[in-house]
C-alpha cells in the first residue's frame, strides 16, 4: 500500500529520493524518455482529461503511470506521490511557494523567467523540456509565481477548498465548462474561475500551456487534486462517485467509456484503495502537520469516524452519520486560527495571532502522531509505546 503523504512531512531523503526518480525517468533528457512520453501524452488527449467529467479519474489513472514508473525505474514498491496542499502554509516564503530550492526549486528569474535553481534548473543539463507546444520557444524550465504576474495572483483558500468539497452531485450536465454546479466543475476551477485552474496559472510558465508535467510540481498539484475526489467520496457516502452514466459531450467521459489513451473506464478508478495507495489524511495526524478550518481526519479503512477542526475553532469527533459528537475540545466558539501536531507530541490549537487555545497537554513525547481509529476513538500515540498517551472519548472500564 502506497501512502501518499503532504510534501510537508516528507524528510530531506524522501524528498532526495523522489526527485532522483524524477530525474531518472527523464534519463537526463535522452529523446524517448519515459517522462517525455508521459507528458506527450497529456498534451495529446487534452480533451479527454479535462473540461469534463473524466478530469478527475483521467488524472487518477495518469497519476498512477507516473507512480508506477518512479516505482519501476528505482525497484522500489513504496515510492508515493506527494501532495502540495495549496491552501496551507501561504505565507511560508514571500510567494507561498512551499517547497525548498533543493527539492523543486524556486520562482523563475530574468525577463524569461526561467528557473534556475534546484534539480530541474536548465543549467543542469537534466531538464531540457523537449516535449512543447507552439507557444514554448524555450527548452528551459519557466515559472512567474502568481505574486510577481499583473494582475498578481494568490493561491485557492482553505474556504475555496471547502466549498468545493461541499458540493454535489459530482457533476451536472451540460457536462462541461459551463456545469453550473457539481464537485468536479467548481473543484476543475472552472466555476468560478479558481482552484486546480488557479494553481496551473499560479505556478505560471511551464505549468501554463497544455505540457504542464513538464513541471515535476504539475504531479504534486495534482496529487492534491486527487486527495479532494477522494475526500469528497468519504464525506458525501450518500453520493454516486461519478457521473454520468451516459449523455457526455465527449466520449470518453461517460462512466462506461474507455478513456483514451487507454481502456481504462471511468468506473475501473473510483477507489483509491483498490488502485493500492491512500493518503495521509486516511487516519493520521503526523508531527509537524496541521489541520487548517474544515479540514478532517478520517478512520482507517472504512473511514466512519472523522475529527474535524471545524470553523467554530473547536476540534470534534464524530460517527458519520449520526447527529452527536462523540467528543469536542470546547463548547464555545474560538477565534480561527490552525491545529497543529507538534513534534514534542503537543496536540495544540491556536489563533492566527499564535494564543494557544486549546492543547492536549501532551508535551514531552517527541514524535508522537494523532490517529482517528476505526473503533471511534481518537489517539495520540507515542512511537515504540504500547498504550496511546492520550485518548478521547475515555476508554470505558
Ligand atoms: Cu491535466
Ligand atoms: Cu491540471
Amino acid at each position: 500500500m502506497a501512502l501518499r503523504k503532504n510534501q510537508s512531512s516528507l524528510t530531506s531523503t524522501e524528498k532526495k529520493q523522489l526527485t532522483d526518480a524524477v530525474l531518472k525517468l527523464k534519463a537526463g533528457g535522452s529523446p524517448g524518455n519515459r517522462y517525455d512520453e508521459l507528458v506527450l501524452i497529456h498534451e495529446q488527449n487534452i480533451t479527454y482529461g479535462h473540461f469534463g467529467p473524466a478530469f478527475f479519474a483521467w488524472h487518477r489513472e495518469y497519476l498512477l503511470l507516473f507512480e508506477q514508473a518512479l516505482q519501476n525505474i528505482m525497484n522500489d514498491q513504496s515510492i508515493a506521490l506527494p501532495y502540495w496542499d495549496w491552501t496551507a502554509n501561504q505565507s511560508a516564503n514571500t510567494f507561498g511557494w512551499p517547497f525548498t530550492a533543493d527539492f523543486l526549486g524556486g520562482n523563475g528569474q530574468g525577463s524569461y523567467w526561467q528557473v534556475m535553481d534546484g534539480p530541474f534548473a536548465y543549467d543542469t543539463g537534466m531538464w531540457p523540456l523537449t516535449v512543447r507546444t507552439g507557444t514554448e520557444p524555450y527548452s528551459f524550465l519557466m515559472r512567474r509565481f502568481g505574486p510577481s504576474q499583473q494582475p498578481p495572483l494568490s493561491l485557492p483558500t482553505p474556504a475555496n477548498v471547502q466549498a468545493a468539497l461541499q458540493a454535489t452531485p459530482y457533476d451536472v450536465p451540460p457536462w462541461d465548462i459551463t456545469s453550473p454546479s457539481g464537485l468536479r466543475n467548481r473543484a476543475e476551477g472552472n466555476i468560478p474561475f479558481g482552484m486546480h485552474n488557479l494553481v496551473h496559472m499560479w505556478v505560471g510558465g511551464s505549468m501554463t500551456p497544455f505540457t504542464s508535467p513538464n513541471d515535476p510540481v504539475f504531479w504534486l498539484h495534482h496529487c492534491y487534486v486527487d486527495r479532494l475526489w477522494s475526500d469528497w467520496q468519504i464525506l458525501h457516502p450518500d453520493q454516486v462517485a461519478y457521473l454520468p452514466r451516459e449523455g457526455a459531450p465527449i466520449k470518453g467521459h461517460n462512466l462506461y467509456d474507455a478513456m483514451p489513451p487507454w481502456t481504462v473506464r471511468p468506473v475501473d478508478v473510483l477507489s483509491t484503495w483498490d488502485h493500492g495507495y491512500h493518503y495521509d489524511t486516511d487516519g493520521f495526524l503526523v508531527p509537524g502537520e496541521v489541520l487548517y478550518p474544515g479540514q478532517t481526519i478520517y478512520s482507517m479503512g472504512d473511514h466512519r469516524y472523522y475529527l474535524a477542526y471545524e470553523t467554530d475553532g473547536n476540534l470534534r469527533l464524530w460517527l458519520r452519520g449520526w447527529g452527536n459528537y462523540l467528543w469536542q475540545s470546547s463548547d464555545s466558539k474560538k477565534p480561527l486560527g490552525k491545529c497543529t501536531m507538534e513534534s514534542q507530541g503537543n496536540l495544540v490549537i491556536r489563533d492566527n495571532n499564535n494564543n494557544k487555545i486549546w492543547e492536549s497537554k501532551t508535551d514531552g513525547h517527541p514524535g508522537s502522531y494523532l490517529v482517528v481509529r476505526p473503533d471511534g476513538h481518537a489517539t495520540i500515540n507515542q512511537p515504540g509505546v504500547p498504550k496511546p498517551i492520550w485518548i478521547q472519548p475515555p476508554e470505558k472500564g
